[in-house]
């Protein structure tokens, strides 16, 4: 049987940001509310789409007997399995997952600790308020399901020609325009980086961050709306944004590739773990050390990242679910799986070579803890000193707001 190569779109990786249709030349790519497609009858494979797109979503060739339609690729969620990349080509990146919104003002790094003993070193206050770097806006894509509670979303800026190295697990400040009710310029909103350092899409001068637009009744009921999520989230491509950092010095993954990273997180807290997952995936997928990761949501809809969280495959990570809210099921919180991942857990803490990293709601500090504090317990081991000992050697990071 004869296979011929068509180029298709990863809707898994897609932002949906419209740059490869509006740059197709020959109108072979087109959307619906779900998908962006590729007309095999159209495309003449000049690839003039493929530079320009910022994730790497387009960089998908697949080899099949007949051209995948356009109503089939309507109707994809992921590639098809079936089909298989042609050789040679470079495949797009699967993000993980991930990120987290720090409030500059009640962000917590658990205590001083230093960084890992191989993280790269970062660069840090490269850009102020009083001299901040441009990005313009690649793409901002919901990352919830449409009838969730929780609008987050991935919002890809590009930085042109304008150095902005990051290291994963740094975050950036994204300055909003305007001033507040006593006429000050706003405050410099925190936003973990979600991608690795080589970008979101790899080699390209880019990176994502993972907004949850913040929207609550304070004790009177009035709405209040997060001026810097609120801005970030109702991005448009294109937009300029100004942009400072990048921050954190010690909250980096470690490089060595026998490092064991046990990574805890509930919502957007996931987002510097998709760095560190998509960086060992890019550079090392078959390193010695293991990624562990246990993360909470409400509902699989509420779960940023979910789809490209589960095409990742086990030898990767290990990926522990934590589902808070789903009707008829029982609640459970991250140190609940952590619980029943007791052995393996007491295991890694036994080895000079892991690392544990916990992100998101400081609420959930607590109940780690004491997860961590029983399953040592259970195995003869003592979380106090252990968790000294972490907290020395740079191995235990905790960024909670
Ligand atoms: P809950 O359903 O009890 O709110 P959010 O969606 O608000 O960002 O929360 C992310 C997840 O973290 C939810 O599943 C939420 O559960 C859970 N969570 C809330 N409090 C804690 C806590 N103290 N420890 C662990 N997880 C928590």
């Amino acid at each position: 049987m004869e296979l011929k190569r068509q180029h298709l779109i990863d809707p898994v990786i897609c932002i949906r940001c419209n740059t490869c249709e509006e740059t197709c030349p020959v109108n072979a790519i087109t959307h619906d509310d779900r998908n962006y497609v590729v007309d095999a009858s159209i495309c003449n494979n000049c690839r003039a789409c493929v530079p320009p797109c910022p994730t790497g979503a387009i960089d998908s060739w697949l080899m099949s007997s007949r051209p995948w339609t356009l109503e089939e690729q309507f109707s994809w969620d992921d590639l098809p399995p079936e089909a298989k990349l042609e050789e040679g080509l470079e495949s797009g990146p699967e993000p993980a997952e991930v990120t987290a919104i720090i409030d500059v003002a009640t962000a917590s790094t658990g205590g001083r600790v230093p960084p890992p003993f191989s993280a790269a070193h970062p660069y840090v206050n490269v850009y102020s308020r009083e001299s901040p770097a441009t990005a313009r806006v690649a793409g901002n894509f919901r990352l919830t399901d449409p009838d969730a509670e929780s609008d987050i979303h991935h919002v890809v800026l590009d930085f042109g020609i304008r150095p902005f190295p990051v290291l994963e697990g740094q975050s950036i400040g994204i300055i909003p325009p305007g001033v507040d009710d006593k006429g000050r310029p706003h405050n410099i909103r925190l936003y973990s980086v979600a991608s690795p350092r080589d970008g979101e899409r790899p080699h390209h001068n880019n990176l994502a961050v993972t907004v949850k637009r913040v929207r609550a009744k304070d004790d009177s009921g009035k709405l209040i709306e997060g001026i810097g999520s609120n801005y970030v989230c109702d991005l448009k491509k294109g937009d300029q944004v100004l942009v400072t950092g990048p921050f954190g010095d010690t909250f980096l993954m470690p490089n060595h590739p026998e490092a064991n990273i046990v990574m805890i997180c509930t919502g957007t807290g996931a987002a510097p773990f998709r760095g560190f997952t998509e960086r060992r995936r890019r550079k090392a997928p078959d390193a010695a050390g293991k990624l562990l990761l246990f993360f909470g949501a409400r509902t699989p809809g509420e779960l940023p990242y979910c789809g490209p969280l589960m095409k990742l495959p086990p030898s990767l990570i290990d990926v522990n679910l934590a589902y808070s809210r789903v009707p008829g099921e029982p609640k459970q919180y991250v140190q609940d799986k952590m619980r029943e991942r007791d052995t393996d857990l007491a295991a890694l803490l036994k080895s000079e070579h892991s690392y544990i990293y916990i992100c998101g709601l400081k609420g959930m500090e607590q109940g780690v803890e004491e997860a961590l504090s029983d399953i040592c317990r259970l195995h003869d081991l003592n979380w106090t000193e252990i968790r000294a000992q972490l907290r020395r050697e740079g191995r235990y990071h905790v960024e909670t707001y």
